[in-house]
């Protein structure tokens, strides 16, 4: 990459009230008319959910375990983020969707309502993960830090701030958990908790194979949850975004495979700030039905 093209910083603009990166404003129209498969399976989460984890283990499904397989692109690449606009040379998620040849495993990060609406139409599958909102805070706070296709989070607390309030890309982590949730009963989708991946992988892998209609053996099922385990996928240049560029991605900052536990906001969160976020919390989430760990 030649001088001049470091920065890569993205403002946020709105759609629906949502902020978004400006690319993605840009291209709306395109991406909210995309031309979903039935035989797409999509995975949809709030961003740091374990996203490119559940790719994997998806991927990995489909390719009955093949790792040869698995392994033939970077997982960006492999699984289209469709509402995303990355800098060029890299294209739009909707234009990379295009091209690939059935069945495709999709991304997003997008709230429900924002959804194209060709997925309901063709009646695709959805893999929803969900990680509680603590965590996934302090994993966003470090992605802002490292990838500078985002606006810097400045401090903790300031990002703290604009985590509670919706204020960061793609919005309110309360948004996007409650309305996929709200929806379950209406479409094909299959809700899976970070938590529960961490606690229990095998459990979680055998979930998404029976929603996939796949019936594969305990030794493919193992080596599954072998090159899905956090180690591996560290390890792995496919999954590791190590092939991304570092102007893009300073992994000397954090890295994208960072941490992968659950109570991490113990070691991040003041006391003050454990009580703020557990007011909005309750107010937002109560009665809503959907409970979430924040520790094992
Ligand atoms: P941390 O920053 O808490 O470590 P996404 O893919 O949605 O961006 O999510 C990234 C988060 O998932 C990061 O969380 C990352 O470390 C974690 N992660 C990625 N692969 C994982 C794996 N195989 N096992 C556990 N956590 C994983």
């Amino acid at each position: 990459l030649t001088k001049g093209m470091e920065n890569f910083q993205v403002t946020m603009g709105h759609i629906e009230g949502v902020p978004l990166p400006v690319t993605t404003c840009d291209m709306w129209d395109t991406i909210y008319n995309f031309q979903a498969r039935k035989d797409d399976i999509l995975i949809a989460t709030y961003p740091k959910a374990g996203t490119t984890w559940m790719q994997e283990i998806v991927d990995l499904i489909l390719q009955e375990g093949d790792v040869q397989k698995s392994m033939r692109a970077p997982c960006y690449i492999k699984v289209p983020f469709i509402d995303l606009v990355p800098p060029k040379p890299m294209p739009p998620g909707v234009a990379l969707a295009q091209t690939m040849n059935s069945p495709r495993i999709l991304k997003t990060h997008l709230p429900i309502n924002l959804l194209p609406p060709s997925f309901w139409e063709k009646n695709t599958k959805v893999v929803y993960v969900a990680r509680n909102a603590k965590d996934s805070m302090v994993s966003y706070y470090y992605f802002h830090k490292m990838n500078k296709f985002l606006p810097d989070s400045g401090t903790l607390d300031n990002f703290f701030s604009e985590f509670l309030s919706g204020d960061v890309p793609w919005g309110s982590w309360f948004d996007n958990v409650l309305g996929w949730w709200k929806a379950l009963d209406k479409h094909q989708i299959l809700f899976i908790f970070y938590e529960d991946m961490i606690q229990d992988p095998m459990r979680e892998i055998k979930k998404v194979m029976t929603f996939l209609g796949k019936d594969l053996s305990d030794e493919v099922l193992e080596k599954i949850k072998y090159h899905t385990s956090f180690q591996a996928m560290k390890e792995n240049p496919m999954t590791n975004n190590s092939t991304v560029p570092k102007t893009i991605m300073d992994q000397t900052i954090s890295p994208f495979i960072r941490k992968g536990t659950v109570g991490d906001w113990k070691t991040h969160f003041s006391v003050a700030q454990n009580i703020i976020f557990d007011e909005e919390y309750k107010k937002k989430m109560e009665g809503s039905g959907l409970n979430f760990r924040t520790e094992l």
